[in-house]
């Protein structure tokens, strides 16, 4: 059965889209299901923000078909890896969590990352270079975790 990992951010239009289809992109879907959720619910049954559209495309991925949805304490029950973009997202999760097991699986993304930076900004009411920053966090994130997971150097 593949391994769950779960993208979460607080609209799921704009930095956890761009997560599982980063993610994605970089492990064999026989052995790793991605998906993506938002903790807050303003955009629920949405496609992502252009700009993230945007930026995924200019790094040749596709992520126009995903739809936000809100995080619940389900998802909890059913991911086995969660990664948050940044602390109040953290906040967020673990408060859905039942015990100490759940609230285990929720890490910052960038936690795998060895910079300064332990939060993927949010870009939402910024401009399009704030995606790009965000595309290439998420990236150098996606890499060392696929790796791992795929058990590769
Ligand atoms: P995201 O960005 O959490 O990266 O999807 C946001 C998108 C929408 C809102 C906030 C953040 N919003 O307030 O609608």
């Amino acid at each position: 059965m593949a391994l769950k990992v779960l993208m979460v951010c607080l609209g799921n239009i704009c930095r956890s889209p761009l997560a599982e289809g980063i993610l994605e992109s970089k492990v064999d879907p026989t052995e790793v299901f991605v998906d993506s959720a938002g903790t807050g619910g303003y955009h629920i049954g949405e496609r992502p923000d252009i700009r993230s559209i945007e930026v995924a495309a200019k790094y040749g991925l596709d992520i126009g078909h995903q739809k936000c949805r809100k995080l619940t304490s389900l998802d909890l029950d059913t991911f086995d890896q969660i990664y948050v973009m940044d602390q109040s997202n953290y906040e967020n999760t673990i408060a859905l969590a039942k015990n100490k097991q759940q609230r285990e699986k929720v890490h910052l993304l960038l936690n795998e990352v060895p910079i300064e930076t332990k939060e993927v900004p949010d870009p939402y009411y910024g401009g399009k270079d704030g995606f790009e920053n965000v595309y290439r966090l998420i990236d150098i994130a996606c890499e060392i975790i696929a790796k791992r997971l795929q058990n590769k150097p």
